[in-house]
């Protein structure tokens, strides 16, 4: 036990240690494989010796944890919200006040801290005698949810604080308070998006991290990747370390603070902080919308104190929306897999918030109609949080002659079915679900993408081909396809014929719930795939589950449930699911090979020159026997490059990416 207890703690400090290197300053010193052997190991002991489990253990943050109902927390002081501006003449009347206020007082001229604003969901942090005991929501104020399982799945959010050179140094005693923002980087919120349903995504990552802090399941919360930035500390030497201070005792209590705040002197340094940040800030890997400036002398804060809404020591200033005036060229009706009709302008491009754009959304025709946009309009499109621009107005005042307007379609403009509209519905939709060949190729393309059966080679106009030349009219036929005609297609040969064989036959090895998700039926996004797939280990069970059964499946909600009731009545469903049957997918959760061990979890790995120990189609066997993907071609998703003796130009591309290369030896410990 003793031992146990003393690896268990080494592990956490060793894990702590490295999450920080990775998620706080970004310069991690060990493979994410490294990190995860730890991380099992931990869970292991922690299993085995379940008195030596800690509330700070890194092992909380994988989440599991059911809350149905959050209590309710009152704060121990109210979490204010702050004055907003758009202007900087305002933000000088901010500092003019301030100044008066400050000297009434007796104090010098003042100094203010600028930084960045976060466009995230404000959280408060409770940590007693240095361990994190509470996290929870604003609320209105006074009373926010308990939130804490789900914080504490967030890498950036310390399980627990010590101060190194800290007023205290060690560990902090007594309750110290810790705000900040739950956001979600670009990225992360782009691959989230991506895994679910077209109808279900998320507008902008303020909205995904709203909706996942309410998420009953932690353990979907930490599947969804979250950051926590901090830029609040209360409790530590209260009312006398100024506010930059405690801004770097945050940082070296492992808090990420983001880094990019500044001391200014007078409304110049401010003006040029907001200037430089402006056009800066789009290069950043997550969002923010504005500068927030707070009094440096926190002595002060309390005097100023605050009205009803926000403390009168800070303000925010917030960026004008990123807009731009373009031409609208041409407008196109693109009809998406579920047969939904959306607009999307053609635009001349144009220079916004970091990159050019030439294409942005008009939602559906009641938008086109309130913006009474025109064809040869000039537009303003804008970018607020939103991946794809939108068009917000038409600037009337320079319409040039000879603009037309746009004509809506009332027939499918793939099929010619007369288009539908559902009661209370602001989109139109095509509804031959069976025929039209839009409706096809939206299907298959979501089949074979990545979070669902990841068909490589497989991409837009290669699927075009298949569903014009007739080769294919739903997934299931993909399996029946034969060499000779593959070839035949235009920009194929024998060699990428063979290349989509190859990976046609490694997708039959992807797991039942991946099947599931890969169906496309409405709603059922990856995570509410895996809990079908829980529920109903097999289709044959899932055929024919009722709605009401359906419908108490953890995270499934009637129209859910109704949406799955009716994919299965659909005659070409039918055929459909025989055709995957016949071609050995897997049609049940314990028909998949259970894994030998997830040591390849979420890795891609290339093999390239000549292997000694195994050949080639067993080498890749067993890396899918322990969760992992072999792909053929170098980019930057691969994970890991094994290179065998002789290894040529793949070996030479991974090396410029900067690819993991690894040998045999090296091959074979891992597995
Ligand atoms: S300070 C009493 N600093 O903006 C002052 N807030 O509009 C507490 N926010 O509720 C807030 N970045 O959610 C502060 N660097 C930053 C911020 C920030 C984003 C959010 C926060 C706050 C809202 C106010």
């Amino acid at each position: 036990m003793a031992k146990a207890q003393r690896e268990a703690e080494r592990l956490r400090f060793e894990i702590n240690r490295h999450n920080r290197l990775y998620y706080v300053e970004a310069r991690p010193v060990i493979s994410d494989f490294e990190f995860d052997k730890m991380l099992e190991r931990l869970m292991e002991i922690e299993r085995e010796h379940p008195g030596l489990a800690t509330p700070d253990s890194p092992s909380q943050r994988v989440g599991g944890e059911i809350t149905k109902v959050f209590p309710v927390v009152v704060h121990r002081e109210p979490m204010l919200s702050l004055a907003n501006t758009y202007s900087l003449g305002e933000v000088e009347e901010f500092c003019r006040r301030v100044e008066k206020l400050v000297e009434a007082e007796g104090g010098r001229q003042p100094e203010f801290v600028a930084e960045l604003k976060f466009d995230g969901v404000a959280v408060s942090l409770l940590y007693r005698d240095g361990v994190l005991v509470r996290g929870a929501t604003r609320g209105d104020g006074t009373r926010g949810d308990d939130i804490t399982a789900n914080l504490r799945t967030i890498p950036t959010v310390p399980l627990s604080i010590a101060m190194p050179g800290g007023p205290l140094f060690g560990t902090p005693v007594g309750e110290i308070e810790v705000r900040g923002e739950v956001f979600m980087r670009t990225e992360d919120f782009a691959k989230l998006n991506e895994a679910r349903p077209e109808e279900d995504r998320f507008a902008n990552p303020r909205n995904a991290t709203a909706g996942t802090l309410k998420l009953q399941d932690s353990g979907e919360v930490a599947r969804r990747k979250m950051s926590f930035v901090a830029y609040f500390l209360k409790g530590v030497d209260d009312g006398r370390t100024p506010h930059l201070l405690r801004l770097r005792q945050l940082e070296s209590m492992g808090f990420m603070t983001g880094c990019n705040y500044r001391l200014c002197r007078d409304v110049e340094q401010i003006a040029a902080f907001i200037g430089e940040w402006s056009e800066k800030r789009w290069s950043l890997p997550y969002e923010t919308d504005g500068v927030v400036l707070k009094l440096n002398d926190t002595t002060l804060w309390d005097r100023l104190g605050a009205t009803a809404k926000s403390p009168r020591w800070a303000i925010a200033y917030k960026y004008p929306a990123q807009q731009a005036k373009t031409v609208l060229r041409e407008v196109v009706f693109q009809v998406g897999r579920l047969g939904t009709i959306t607009p999307v302008a053609g635009l001349e491009p144009v220079h916004l918030a970091g990159s050019t754009v030439s294409r942005s959304t008009l939602h559906n025709f009641d938008e086109i109609e309130r913006l009474g946009v025109r064809i040869g309009d000039r537009v303003m499109i804008e970018k607020s949080g939103e991946v794809i621009p939108k068009v917000v107005g038409v600037v009337l005042d320079e319409r040039p002659p000879g603009t037309r307007a746009i004509e809506v379609p009332d027939a499918c403009p793939e099929c010619g079915t007369p288009l539908v509209r559902a009661e209370g519905e602001v989109s139109f939709y095509c509804p031959d679900e069976e025929g039209c060949p839009a409706r096809k190729r939206g299907r298959i393309l979501h089949f074979a993408s990545r979070n669902a059966m990841d068909i490589q080679n497989l991409g837009e106009s290669l699927v075009a081909q298949l569903v014009d030349k007739g080769l294919v009219d739903d997934p299931g036929d993909l399996y029946r396809l034969e060499k000779c005609r593959i070839e035949g297609l235009e920009r194929m040969g024998a060699k990428s014929a063979s290349n989509l064989l190859d990976a046609l036959a490694e997708s039959r090895k992807r797991g039942y719930d991946r099947l599931l998700y890969a169906l496309g039926i409405r709603h059922v996004g990856r995570a509410t795939a895996r809990e079908l797939a829980h529920a109903y280990p097999s289709l044959g069970a899932l055929r024919q589950a009722g709605e009401e059964a359906l419908a108490a499946v953890p995270d499934i909600g009637p129209v859910v449930a109704a949406s799955i009731r009716e994919f299965f009545t659909r005659g070409w469903v039918d055929g459909m699911l025989a055709k995957l049957e016949a071609a050995g997918l897997p049609m049940q959760a314990d028909g998949q090979k259970a894994l030998v061990n997830g040591n390849f979890e979420g890795l891609s790995v290339i093999f390239t020159g000549g292997l000694e120990r195994h050949d080639r189609q067993r080498a890749s066997e067993l890396v899918l026997e322990r969760g992992g993907r072999v792909v053929t071609t170098v980019s930057k998703k691969t994970s890991l490059v094994v290179a065998g003796s002789e290894a040529g130009s793949k070996l030479d591309k991974a090396r410029k990416l900067g690819i993991r290369v690894i040998d045999e030896a090296e091959f074979e410990s891992m597995l």
